[in-house]
């Protein structure tokens, strides 16, 4: 079938859509209702439906007889180590590593945090919990312990599972401490924390509370997976929203299996035994989706990568893992690329080897900028297909129809919705804009399966962050628009989340702790273009009067507080001090015109502004 016509069916009849596709994963009890849909018209997915998705991802891919094929293959540059895992080693160390849990007394419903660096532990924790029917909430390793400390508040959990360290191209970074000092942060405290002690870092152990993993795991009795409800939560993730305080997107399990499993035919083209590769972290949506669940309910064997794009050694990192491991489809952000491309501009590491397996190679996190996508053609010959999504969607909201025979990129377009998606651009008022225009996007409601169920014990933000702003349609929160052939393309966030190296950050979160300073009077942090990473924040402050700090000192301890209580993963480096901030006479900052000025684009001088001689004193300081 055309993809005009699949979509036109899954949009127009989605009951019987999804249904099909359903029969792809294998149920516990298969579900004979596709959705229920709220009051404001979002699905709920097989409700009457069971399963469990560790069994569909591992047990039932070796009833289909693929129990010694490669599952799980580990490359770690930075620790010179490799490892790979069949499916039956993977199911036997997961079923172990469950029932280590469930002797500690973690059952279906509980909440995990999984606070890990790339290792097969942190898929394994991972699968252990859904195993058991426990939500995990795998928390980026790059995250200070106050980030992990809100989300132990936030989600309660009964268990942290952690490592004794991360390894960052050369430095080994020591997690125990970081997980102890959120502990001590938390209002909340885990029964349990549980460590896998590598062999670069020996973390201490607190008597009855902490727990070596090995020994803990070794003596564990297996454990069988356990049935839930489709609609059942099978994890937290916790995304940036406009606030300092994150928001806990929460996945299903059966509306995701099916969407993931779908996902994998039709997005990326891939067929049982294709081994896939995701180079990003388990810690993003991307990990959760294609290095843990999407490639093993698809019956692919998954790479899971240590290690970085350059530096680890070199610029023919990706290379060397696409030819030593056979990898078929290569997905990564374009961030990745442009690092690679900073350090060999003519691709010459890509002769060293010879990744003749691959046969695409998908970008997303951010958009795949033109100049990056011809690079990455014209050195790989190629297709490099970009596809959007977010961390609520948890697959492609738009992609390159592969899986119908079809390749049909366009330079700088994420190229058209995948089926379910009912993609649309509207002005402020919710009214369709012409073709070309820009606006904001929107997804028509019913959402399809795989997509966030709720923000985690938060309906009203759920309601109001998603469902309010454009009744009957979901908001994206990105903008952009649709071309006359009907290619989408995502132009950028219209709230206060910035991509850094394809990383989804809070300006807002930012701006609380930059405003926490004593010295500071007022300030705002804006995303301002870079050439590597997309975006980095920029802060721009006013000093208090008589506060006797300079400008250089006050930077450098802004800098400080941001990485002492985001993570140095917010890439905050700049903070300019300024006289006075552009605001509307109603006193809400222009932040939009501010990152104009900075990236030294046009722009145009509202009729609403207080005094717009500022902005030439901006354009100033940010020479
Ligand atoms: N644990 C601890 N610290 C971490 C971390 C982790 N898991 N990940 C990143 N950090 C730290 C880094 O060590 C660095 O610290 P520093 O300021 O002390 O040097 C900081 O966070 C920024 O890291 P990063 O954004 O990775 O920058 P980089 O300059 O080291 O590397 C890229 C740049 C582009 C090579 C890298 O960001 C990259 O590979 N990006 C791909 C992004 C990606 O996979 N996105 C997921 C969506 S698909
Ligand atoms: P995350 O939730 O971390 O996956 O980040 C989601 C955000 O990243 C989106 O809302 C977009 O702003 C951006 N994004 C992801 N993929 C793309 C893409 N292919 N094109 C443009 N923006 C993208």
């Amino acid at each position: 079938m055309s993809y005009q016509a699949t979509f036109a069916r899954a949009i127009n009849d989605p009951a019987d859509f999804w249904l099909e596709q359903a029969h792809q994963i294998p149920w516990l009890t298969r579900p004979t209702q596709a959705f229920t849909l709220d009051a404001h018209g979002h699905a709920s997915w097989f409700v009457d439906g069971r399963l469990n998705t560790a069994h569909a991802a591992l047990d039932a891919q070796i009833d289909a007889g693929r129990g010694s094929q490669t599952a799980l293959i580990y490359d770690s540059p930075v620790t010179q180590t490799k490892a790979s895992y069949t499916y039956l080693q993977l199911r036997d160390e997961v079923a172990q590593c469950a029932g280590a849990l469930a002797a500690l007394g973690v059952a279906k419903g509980d909440r995990v945090i999984i606070y890990m660096p790339m290792i097969p532990q942190a898929a394994i924790a991972m699968l252990a919990c859904a195993r058991l029917g426990a939500i995990h909430s795998v928390v980026f390793g790059g995250f200070a312990p106050n980030e992990l400390a809100v989300r132990i508040d936030d989600a309660a959990p009964k268990a942290i599972m952690t490592a004794s360290c991360g390894i960052e191209i050369q430095k080994v970074i020591p997690y125990k401490p970081l997980v102890d000092k959120a502990i001590e942060l938390a209002q909340h405290k885990p029964e349990h924390c549980i460590v896998f002690q590598r062999p670069q870092v020996t973390a201490d152990l607190l008597p009855g509370r902490d727990h070596d993993w090995k020994t803990l795991t070794t003596s564990a009795k297996p454990h069988e997976p356990v049935p839930v409800a489709a609609t059942d939560p099978l994890y937290i993730l916790y995304t940036s929203g406009t606030t300092g305080k994150p928001k806990g997107v929460v996945r299903d399990n059966g509306g995701h299996a099916v969407a993931l499993r779908y996902s994998m035919t039709y997005v990326y083209g891939a067929k049982a035994g294709d081994v896939f590769w995701a180079a990003s972290d388990v810690g993003w949506v991307v990990g959760h989706s294609y290095i843990v669940y999407g490639p093993l309910l698809a019956g692919c064997t998954t790479v899971l990568y240590e290690g970085k794009p350059v530096r680890t050694p070199d610029a023919g990192a990706f290379w060397r893992v696409c030819d030593e491991h056979k990898v078929n489809i290569l997905f990564t952000a374009p961030t990745a690329f442009r690092a690679v491309r900073k350090e060999d501009p003519e691709a010459d590491a890509l002769r060293r080897y010879n990744p003749t397996s691959l046969k695409r190679i998908y970008l997303a996190g951010e958009r795949l900028d033109p100049s990056t996508y011809e690079w990455l053609t014209e050195h790989t010959g190629l297709p490099a297909l970009d596809h959007w999504w977010q961390t609520e969607t948890g697959w492609a909201i738009c992609c390159n129809p592969v899986g119908l025979g079809m390749e049909i990129p366009k330079p700088g377009s994420a190229t058209f919705p995948s089926p379910g998606f009912n993609v649309q651009v509207v002005d402020p008022q919710g009214q369709p804009v012409p073709c070309g225009d820009q606006g904001q996007v929107v997804i028509k409601l019913p959402l399809p399966p795989g997509c966030l169920t709720g923000v985690w014990g938060d309906e009203d933000r759920f309601v109001k962050t998603y469902l309010s702003p454009y009744p009957g349609y979901y908001t994206s929160g990105d903008g952009g628009f649709i071309d006359e052939d009907g290619y989408v393309f995502i132009m950028g966030r219209t709230d206060d989340v910035i991509n850094v190296a394809g990383h989804r950050l809070s300006t807002g979160e930012m701006e609380e702790v930059v405003a926490s300073h004593p010295a500071v009077a007022e300030c705002c942090v804006v995303g301002v273009h870079d050439e590597l990473k997309g975006q980095i924040p920029l802060g721009l402050v006013l000093i208090k009067d008589g506060a006797t700090i300079n400008g250089d000192e006050l930077e450098e301890e802004l800098v400080e507080m941001v990485r002492e209580q985001i993570g140095a993963v917010a890439c905050f480096r700049r903070a300019i001090v300024v006289d006075r901030l552009p605001k509307t006479r109603s006193g809400k900052i222009l932040r939009k015109i501010i990152r104009q000025i900075a990236d030294g684009e046009d722009y145009a001088i509202p009729s609403t502004i207080d005094d717009p001689a500022i902005l030439e004193e901006i354009g100033a300081r940010l020479q």
